[in-house]
């Protein structure tokens, strides 16, 4: 599987590459971990993203954490790590092969009594919780994050963060849709239309991140 994220930065390659060099202190397992999934291809965060999510979760320290998007369970375990395992990660994922590697990886890492998992389609799985977190990380289908939005802001505490994951599409999201590949014409609309919503909703404080292939950020208006 190619993780389209690392091969479409929207910064300029130099910048990319001194973010990209830059180590983040993570354990060494966790480090073997990133490498081996990048070298498979396999679709974790970009180190860029990692650096940025790493400092911020060890200085916010949530203690409840929800994340969509599980896959080999790096993020997952990066915020177990960036709290020194004081918080509660429960992450969603609907591939089996993803989540079982998963397992094994946080089983390695000692950290399953810090990760709950919750196998299913995040769009099935989000409207049953009833738990609110401090920090919400969507990293899954694009195409679904405008019908995932109502459902984890509902989940997300008063002050908490909502970051949402590859938002650009290599930065083609700002394309006329009729220069798009048929092939993406849906995620461009949906992805527009999420931007669109966030953006003209008063009730939340938006910030657009260059880092990966485009980070959103957002907080709830008080
Ligand atoms: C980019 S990967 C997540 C990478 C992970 N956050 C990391 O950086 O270590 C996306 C994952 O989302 C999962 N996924 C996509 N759409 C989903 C959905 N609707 N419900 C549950 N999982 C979904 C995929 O199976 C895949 O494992």
């Amino acid at each position: 599987m190619r993780n389209e994220m690392m091969s479409r930065p929207v910064v300029k390659p130099e910048v990319l590459n001194f973010l990209r060099q830059q180590p983040v202190p993570i354990s060494a397992q966790l480090l073997k971990i990133q490498q081996d999934a990048n070298t498979k291809l396999i679709p974790i965060i970009p180190q860029e993203t990692v650096s940025y999510l790493f400092q911020l979760v060890a200085q916010l320290q949530p203690k409840k954490i929800l994340e969509v998007g599980t896959a080999i369970g790096f993020s997952s375990s990066l915020f177990v790590e960036a709290t020194h395992q004081q918080a509660k990660v429960t992450t969603i994922d609907r591939f089996e092969t993803m989540y079982n590697h998963a397992h094994e990886n946080w089983q390695r890492l000692g950290y399953l009594a810090n990760i709950q998992l919750l196998t299913g389609d995040a769009a099935d799985i989000l409207p049953m919780l009833t738990d609110h977190y401090d920090l919400i990380f969507l990293d899954a289908a694009k195409a679904q994050y405008i019908k995932f939005l109502p459902e984890v802001l509902r989940l997300l505490q008063p002050n908490g963060l909502l970051i949402i994951d590859d938002v650009l599409q290599g930065g083609s999201i700002f394309d006329p849709e009729t220069t798009i590949r048929h092939r993406d014409k849906g995620i461009h609309r949906k992805l527009n239309e999420l931007l669109t919503t966030v953006y003209a909703d008063d009730t939340l404080l938006a910030s657009l991140l260059p880092l990966g292939d485009g980070l959103l950020q957002i907080t709830k208006v008080h």
